[in-house]
C-alpha cells in the first residue's frame, strides 16, 4: 500500500524499517474511533463550505459502509499498512476517489491519533466502571449475607481486633468506589477534542473545532494546538487509575490467599476458580488469585513505560508517542481481564465461618476491651491497659485465655473486676459495642452498606 506521505520521497521504505514504524498490529483496534473521528471531520468540511456538502455525504456514507465492512468481516485490515489512519484513508479514496483525497483538509495525522485514543480509552474506561461496579455490588452482597460473622481484625498480620467479615470486605468496597471515582475523573480531564490542532499550529481554513467536538461528545476542545497533539497526560493517569485498581485487587488477593490456606482456612474457592497440582494430589491452590496479584506487575510496567516515554520528548508531536498505546492497551485488557474472573471468584467462594470464629477466639484480642473495662470502672486508659498487658503475660505462662481465668485470678491483678467482666470480653459483645461511625459493629456496618449503595448509584449514574 502506498504511503500517505509518498511525495518527496524517491525510494521506497526498507521493509524491516517499515515494519518498525508501522503501528497497524496494534491501532488498528481503534478502526471504530478513526472513523468517527473522520465523519465528524468530514460533518464539519461540508459544513463549513470547505468541501461541498455532496461531498461531506458521500464521504460519511462512504466512512461507514467501511465500518460496516469491517465489523462484518467482509474487509480485513490490511497488515502492511502504516497505521489505521493511512489504511481508512486508503480505503476510502480506493471506493470514492478525488472526495476520499479531500478528508485530509486541515486534519492531520497527530490530531487524528490524539483523537481516536481518547474516543477508544472513554469506551474502556466505561467497561472498567461497569465491571467495578459488579465487583462492588458483589463485595456489598457478600457483606450483607455476612454481617455477623466475627473475625479477627489483623495489624501487622498479627491478631488484633474482633470484626465481622462484613467489615473487613467492605473495607475492599471503598477502595473499589474510589476507583470508580478515579476513573471518573480520568474521563472527565480526557474529555477534550484535540481534533482540529492540526499538525500542531492549528490551520488557515475556516474550521469549527467545537461543532466535531460536540459531534463527538466532547465537552470542550483543547486550547492550545501544540498541547492538543502533545498531551498525553491522560493515558498516564488512566495507567495511574489502572495500577491503583490493580493495587487494590492484588492485596485482596493476597488476603484471599491467605484466607485459603491451611494455616487459615477463613475460605474455601469453588472448584471452578482452583487449580490442583500436577504431582500433589491434595493441592488445590488459588491460582486465579495469585495471577491477579502478578499481572498487577505488568500494568505498573504499563504505567512506568508511558511516564518514560513522555519525559525528554521536546513539543510537539514525536514519534515516540505511538509508543503510548500498546501499554495502555495491555493495561485496560489486563485490568479487565482480572476483574472478570475476580468477581465470580468472589462470589462462589465458601466462608468456613466457624473457623473464622475460632481463631478469632485466640490471640487476645479482646484484650482492648478488658482494658476498656477497667477504663469504664474508673482508670486512666494507660493503667488499665499496663494492667491487661500483666494479665495477657500471666494467660500466655499458664496457657490460659482471657475467657478461661477465674474472676479471682483477675482480681489479683485489680480489684475492680467484677462478674460483668465477662460479658464485656465476650466476642460477640466486643463487636457490637464497636458502633463508632465506619466502626466493625453489625450496625454500624448496615450503615456503611447503605452509604456505598448510594454512593455507588451516584457514581455509576
Ligand atoms: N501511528 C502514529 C502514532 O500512533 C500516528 C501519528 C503519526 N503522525 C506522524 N506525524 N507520523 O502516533
Amino acid at each position: 500500500m502506498d504511503k500517505l506521505w509518498t511525495g518527496r520521497f524517491k525510494k521506497a521504505l526498507d521493509a524491516e524499517v517499515n515494519d518498525f514504524n508501522s503501528s497497524i498490529r496494534f491501532d488498528s483496534r481503534m478502526y471504530r474511533e478513526d472513523i468517527e473521528g473522520s465523519v465528524a471531520h468530514a460533518a464539519m468540511l461540508g459544513r463549513q463550505g470547505i468541501i461541498t456538502p455532496e461531498e461531506s455525504e458521500l464521504i460519511q456514507k462512504t466512512l461507514k459502509q467501511i465500518r460496516a465492512d469491517i465489523d462484518a468481516g467482509t474487509l480485513d485490515i490490511d497488515p502492511a499498512a502504516e497505521d489505521i489512519h493511512s489504511f481508512v484513508e486508503a480505503e476510502l479514496t480506493k471506493r470514492i476517489g478525488d472526495a476520499g483525497r479531500k478528508l485530509h483538509t486541515a486534519r492531520s495525522r497527530n490530531d487524528q491519533v490524539a483523537v481516536d485514543i481518547r474516543l477508544y480509552l472513554r469506551g474502556r474506561i466505561e467497561t472498567v466502571k461497569g465491571l467495578l461496579a459488579s465487583l462492588c455490588e458483589e463485595i456489598f452482597t457478600l457483606a450483607e449475607k455476612n454481617r455477623d460473622v466475627i473475625m479477627p481484625g489483623y495489624t501487622h498480620l498479627q491478631r488484633a481486633q474482633p470484626i465481622t467479615f462484613a467489615h473487613q470486605l467492605m473495607a475492599y468496597g471503598m477502595m473499589f468506589l474510589r476507583d470508580i471515582d478515579r476513573l471518573g475523573d480520568c474521563r472527565r480531564r480526557m474529555n477534550v477534542s484535540p481534533l482540529g490542532s492540526c499538525a500542531l499550529a492549528g490551520t488557515g481554513f475556516d474550521t469549527d473545532r467545537y461543532f466535531e467536538a460536540q459531534l463527538l461528545g466532547f465537552d470542550g476542545i483543547s486550547e492550545n494546538s501544540i498541547d492538543g497533539v502533545s498531551d498525553r497526560d491522560h493515558i498516564i493517569e488512566l495507567a495511574a487509575a489502572f495500577s491503583t485498581v490493580m493495587m487494590h485487587l492484588s492485596r485482596f488477593s493476597e488476603e484471599i490467599i491467605l484466607w485459603c490456606s491451611w494455616e487459615f482456612k477463613f475460605i474455601e474457592l469453588d472448584d471452578a476458580y482452583s487449580t490442583g497440582s500436577s504431582i500433589m494430589p491434595q493441592k488445590k491452590n488459588p491460582d486465579i488469585a495469585e495471577l491477579v496479584r502478578g499481572k498487577t506487575g505488568r500494568v505498573y510496567g504499563d504505567l512506568v513505560s508511558i511516564l518514560t516515554v513522555m519525559k525528554g520528548i521536546p513539543l510537539a508531536y514525536n514519534k515516540d508517542m505511538q509508543e503510548d498505546k500498546e501499554g495502555i492497551f495491555d493495561a485496560a485488557d489486563t485490568v479487565e481481564q482480572c476483574l472478570r474472573v475476580f468477581t465470580p471468584m468472589l462470589a462462589t467462594m465458601r466462608v468456613l465461618e466457624k473457623n473464622m470464629r475460632t481463631a478469632a477466639a485466640k490471640g487476645f484480642i479482646n484484650a482492648t476491651d478488658c482494658a476498656d473495662y477497667l477504663v469504664t470502672k474508673g482508670l486512666p486508659f494507660r493503667t488499665a491497659y499496663k494492667i491487661t498487658g500483666e494479665i495477657v503475660g500471666c494467660c500466655v505462662e499458664n496457657e490460659k485465655t482471657l475467657e478461661t481465668m477465674t474472676l479471682e485470678e483477675y482480681r489479683q491483678f485489680s480489684e475492680l473486676f467484677g462478674e460483668d467482666l465477662f460479658a464485656a470480653i465476650d466476642m460477640d459483645a466486643c463487636v457490637a459495642k464497636r458502633t463508632s461511625a465506619g466502626g466493625a459493629s453489625p450496625a454500624a456496618v448496615d450503615r456503611e452498606i447503605a452509604w456505598a449503595r448510594k454512593r455507588l448509584a451516584q457514581l455509576v449514574d
